[in-house]
């Protein structure tokens, strides 16, 4: 997640330009299928994008020192160029973490964990806040990707997820699970409705405000960006978010959390009265509302195929994208 072509963003730029869209299904399918196993074009904002990199984009000085507010340790440009190179900007934010969260194991995968989802776990929307996640939901998931319930077809960022679940030991994985399991949740996005929101364009797994200030309709989407896109390219683990919601998204989102909608149960009825989870229900209070918007799609696409994922697949099948978006706007609202 870093500028101009490097780090995670050098490896699948390669593979970008047939990234979604072909994953995107415009009108129902031949074949009969019903358009609701599809990705749809109305879904795209959910799914990360990585434009080419900008042939005129400033070089940056490697010798450039970069700073994070409230950090007292600084790394050279160079240094955060580093394929895999993982900055620690808060020490005191975290225990001590094991190398495989933190260290290059090259060539090849596993990466460090920490180059996708933060020294901390907090993650960026394009992939997952594993903070403080239950150890047994972890190795759950972690064993989803190996066998490829969870990232099969999915998008190209889910692959690479499974990559490097494939490519783990069995004993980095153990204490890499024991790690993020232990750390606290700290939410970091801020829900905010509006009718109107800033233009934005993708860079790097994000979207980020159009320097001319223009805005648009927000339409039926999410729009999360970071508050400082300074602090997303040099995986300040302190990075903020807003995410942009359609007006009324919170509450009609509370009355399907509580009551459920149509055939769809009260989302509280398995995840808990506050959203918090349990050992294998993982929580949604205060998490990215893209991600849980996105994850809702992948069960109805039945890309996450796991044989715990089946209630979640019912679930979401029962769901609007409209459904979708409140329920995410109103669980990344909650306080965990
Ligand atoms: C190359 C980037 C990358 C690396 C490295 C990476 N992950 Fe991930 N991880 C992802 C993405 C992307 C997702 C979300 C996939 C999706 O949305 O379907 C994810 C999802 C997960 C999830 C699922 C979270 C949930 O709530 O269901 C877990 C658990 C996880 N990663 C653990 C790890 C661990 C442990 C490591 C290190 C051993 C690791 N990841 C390394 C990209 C990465
Ligand atoms: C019948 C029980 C049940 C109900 C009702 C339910 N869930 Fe779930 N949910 C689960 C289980 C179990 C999982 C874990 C799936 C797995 O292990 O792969 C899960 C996982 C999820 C995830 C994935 C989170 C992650 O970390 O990747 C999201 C998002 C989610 N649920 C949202 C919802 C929403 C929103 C509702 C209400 C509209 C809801 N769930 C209702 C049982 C339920």
């Amino acid at each position: 997640m870093r500028i101009e072509g490097r780090k995670w963003t050098t490896l699948i730029s390669a593979a970008l330009l047939c990234w979604v869209f072909p994953l995107v299904a415009a009108s129902t399918p031949a074949n009969g299928e019903s358009p609701n196993t599809q990705i749809s074009a109305a879904e795209a904002w959910a799914f990360p994008q990585v434009p080419p990199p900008d042939p005129h984009a400033p070089k940056t000085d490697p010798a450039r020192i970069i700073h994070v507010a409230g950090s007292t340790r600084s790394y050279t440009q160079a240094q955060l160029d580093v394929e895999h190179f993982v900055p620690d900007w808060f020490p005191q934010d975290h225990l001590a973490a094991p190398s495989i969260v933190t260290v290059d194991r090259h060539p090849g995968w596993p990466w460090p964990c920490a180059e996708c989802h933060m020294v901390n776990g907090a993650g960026v929307p394009a992939t997952a806040q594993i903070m403080g996640l239950p150890k047994a939901y972890i190795l759950e998931q972690i064993a989803a990707f190996r066998h490829g319930q969870r990232g099969a077809s999915a998008p190209r960022t889910t692959q690479d997820m499974a990559d490097e679940a494939r490519s783990v030991s069995d004993d980095d994985l153990r204490l890499a699970a024991d790690y993020f399991a232990q750390l606290k949740f700290v939410p970091h996005t801020r829900v905010v409705e509006t009718a109107s929101v800033p233009k934005t364009h993708w860079k790097y797994f994000v979207q980020v405000p159009d320097q001319d200030g223009a805005r648009e309709p927000i339409g039926e989407r999410i729009v999360e960006v970071p508050v400082s896109f300074d602090d997303y390219q040099y995986n300040n683990d302190r990075t903020r978010y807003i995410a942009y919601v359609p007006p009324g998204s919170i509450a009609r989102g509370a009355v399907i959390a509580a009551s459920g909608t149509g055939a769809a149960a009260a989302c509280e009825s398995c995840h808990g009265a506050k959203l918090q989870g349990t050992d294998l229900i993982p929580p949604l209070a205060g998490r990215s509302p893209t991600y849980i918007a996105r994850e809702l799609i992948l069960f109805r696409t039945g890309q996450r195929s796991n044989p715990e994922a089946a209630p979640m697949r019912l679930e979401a099948s029962q769901l609007t994208v409209n459904d979708m978006i409140a329920v995410a706007a109103y669980a990344g609202s909650r306080k965990p």
